[in-house]
């Protein structure tokens, strides 16, 4: 059993000897919260990306977007980040190290990250929690906002700007539009792969923790009154440990977790099912995998439920997706911040005429007033719903609150034929962290035995698909290994070429970095194009004719085994693979 430090030691050390992620900026001292993806660990990254965007994408029908990272302070004002986006920050009277406040928490009370900032410093004087690097005493914890913020050009004209911390708002802004291109049809769901950046207060966790991310994010909109979701059934089996927010850790199915009220719609259960289908593809182990439930008070800003799916790993348990219930909350956020109708028509059966009472602005007051900003916030006023209305009447215009004079607007009531009932659609969201999740399959899939490494990387996420050997690079035998890798790129499977030292340490070096199937030109393939193929979790080779190479291998990517195909040179489990 290796020991939990000793594991997080030799993720980093193979991290760095092989390639697949390291600290940056090491040549001027080192930055913390970031690092750089090696070779493997790009192409590590790159397919479970190519994984996520194969089922969302192409098997349920998402609309793959790219937006921004640079964003307005507009956006993350309407979307509360700007005054929720925080953490709680504590820093030593002595050394001046900052802390999460929560973080220096854990184990000590329940659930430190649902604190508030009274209970947070109550907590942390009780527990009499001192610096972890010097002992000193702790000062009174404050709220630290998570985003990094910038100017967007020059001089007096400049625009305050943030990086985002979520790649969320960039759908949420374009939902008309979005709407529009999937022609008014609603449900309605949206993928994004991109950077997030937070400026965590303290990332000392290496890749868990860092404050520039790869993000995956879903935005599924739908009619709140929806109860079941399309495709639910196929994952109602499927088992899954919950840990509710109040309770301990069932071991259920999803099925009966909407039907007993655990999770509250099929929405919600059907994108957890989809991200523990993606995490398990990925060669997460199943065991050590959970879901579990925010405390109301632990929920961010936006959420009126929200789990989590978390992984044990070296550093306990990990939240590696979280899978909100954003209701309508954005949506209303920005409908009321731009002044732009963020809703969708559901249709009566017959169009019906009633009495609409509407408040109609008065351009030729508000021209004078507002200037070029007149049409924007005559919008603003359009959109507004009469009940709503206050007396003077304020709307929030870029971020501050102005008063319309009582002329500026008027209150009408007339008879209108209504095609239908106007509604802001709700939403649900996974958020994938894909660094975590690239680190998780980096524990979950290593091994270790006398000293001998195997990452038991699942076919389709290993970084190289086929090492191709030469026995030696000597009397053609090296040219035909290329020919063969030349091959096997064709097919689209990525190798590596490896001639040096012996047969044993090429497929020790290869079990390393988790390379699932190795090809071996020798003496006979000169003579009747045979190799052997050898497969890394069984350690069983069988040899075959080169012509029957594209289809084994086309099956073993395809979740065949070796044995299916021949007999085995040497028993399966045989350590020695000389
Ligand atoms: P935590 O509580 O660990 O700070 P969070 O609850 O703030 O995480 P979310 O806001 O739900 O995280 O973000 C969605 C996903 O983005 C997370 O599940 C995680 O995988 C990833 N993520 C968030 N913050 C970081 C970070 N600093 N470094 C790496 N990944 C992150
Ligand atoms: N979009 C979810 C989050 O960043 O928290």
């Amino acid at each position: 059993m290796i020991d939990v430090e000793d594991l997080q030691q030799r993720m980093a050390s193979l991290g760095k000897r092989r390639g697949f992620f390291s600290p940056s900026y090491e040549i001027y001292g080192g930055l913390a919260g970031f690092y750089d993806y090696g070779p493997l660990g790009t192409a590590l990254k790159d397919n479970i990306l190519a994984l996520m965007k194969r089922i969302y994408v192409v098997e349920n029908g998402l609309l793959s977007i790219d937006t921004p990272v640079i964003t307005p302070h507009e956006v993350f004002e309407s979307s509360g980040h700007v005054s929720e986006f925080t953490d709680f920050l504590t820093m030593c009277k002595q050394c001046g190290s900052s802390y999460r406040g929560d973080h220096l928490l854990e184990g000590l009370v329940h659930n430190p990250d649902a604190l508030g900032k009274k209970e947070l410093a109550d907590a942390l004087k009780d527990t009499e929690v001192k610096c972890p690097s010097c002992g000193g005493e702790l000062g009174e914890p404050h709220p630290f906002n998570l985003m990094f913020q910038t100017h967007i050009g020059p001089g007096a004209a400049s625009r305050k700007g943030y990086l985002r911390p979520e790649t969320a708002q960039g759908i949420f802004i374009n939902f008309q539009y979005l709407l529009t291109l999937n022609r008014g049809k609603i449900p309605m769901g949206v993928f994004q792969v991109g950077k997030g950046f937070r400026n965590e207060i303290s990332p000392r966790q290496g890749v868990i923790r860092v404050r520039e991310f790869d993000m995956a994010e879903a935005e599924i909109f739908f009619h709140p009154d929806k109860k079941e979701w399309p495709g639910f059934d196929a994952y109602k089996d499927m088992p899954v440990n919950l840990l509710p927010a109040k309770g301990d850790t069932i071991s259920t199915n999803f099925g009966d977790a909407v039907k007993n009220n655990l999770i509250l719609n099929e929405a919600l259960a059907y994108f957890m099912a989809i991200t523990k289908r993606i995490l398990i593809s990925c060669g997460l182990d199943g065991e050590r995998l959970r879901f579990r439930q925010h405390e109301r008070d632990e929920m961010a800003h936006y959420a009126q439920d929200c789990w989590d799916a978390e992984a044990l790993l070296s550093y306990g348990w990990v939240e590696l997706v979280g899978i909100a219930d954003r209701s309508a909350y954005d949506l209303k956020q920005h409908q009321k911040g731009s002044g732009r109708e963020m809703t969708v028509l559901d249709p009566y059966d017959e169009p019906v005429e009633m009495e609409v009472t509407r408040v109609i602005p008065v351009m030729k007051k508000l021209g004078p007033l507002f200037g070029k900003n007149a049409k924007h916030i005559s919008h603003l006023i359009e959109t507004m719903d009469v009940n709503e209305l206050t007396k003077p009447l304020k709307i929030t215009f870029e971020g501050n609150s102005i008063t319309i004079p009582d002329d500026a607007y008027e209150i009408k009531s007339g008879m209108e034929t209504i095609m239908g009932k106007q509604y802001i659609p709700h939403v649900v969201e996974p958020s994938y962290g894909i660094g975590r999740i690239f680190y998780a399959i980096m524990e979950h899939c290593y091994g270790e035995s006398d000293g001998y490494v195997t990452l038991k990387f699942p076919a389709e996420m290993a970084p190289v698909k086929v090492g191709v050997f030469p026995l030696m690079d000597r009397d053609g035998m090296g040219e035909r290994a290329d020919q063969i890798s030349a091959l096997l790129r064709e097919l689209r499977y990525s190798t590596r070429m490896d001639n040096s030292g012996s047969i044993g340490r090429r497929y020790a070096r290869m079990d390393e970095i988790g390379t699932p199937f190795c090809v071996t030109v020798d003496y006979d393939t000169l003579k009747d194009d045979t190799v052997t193929i050898r497969e890394r979790d069984s350690k069983m080779q069988i040899r075959i004719h080169l012509d029957d190479l594209p289809d084994v291998l086309k099956g073993l990517f395809s979740f065949k085994t070796l044995d299916e195909y021949g007999e085995p040179l040497r028993p399966a489990g045989s350590s020695t693979d000389e």
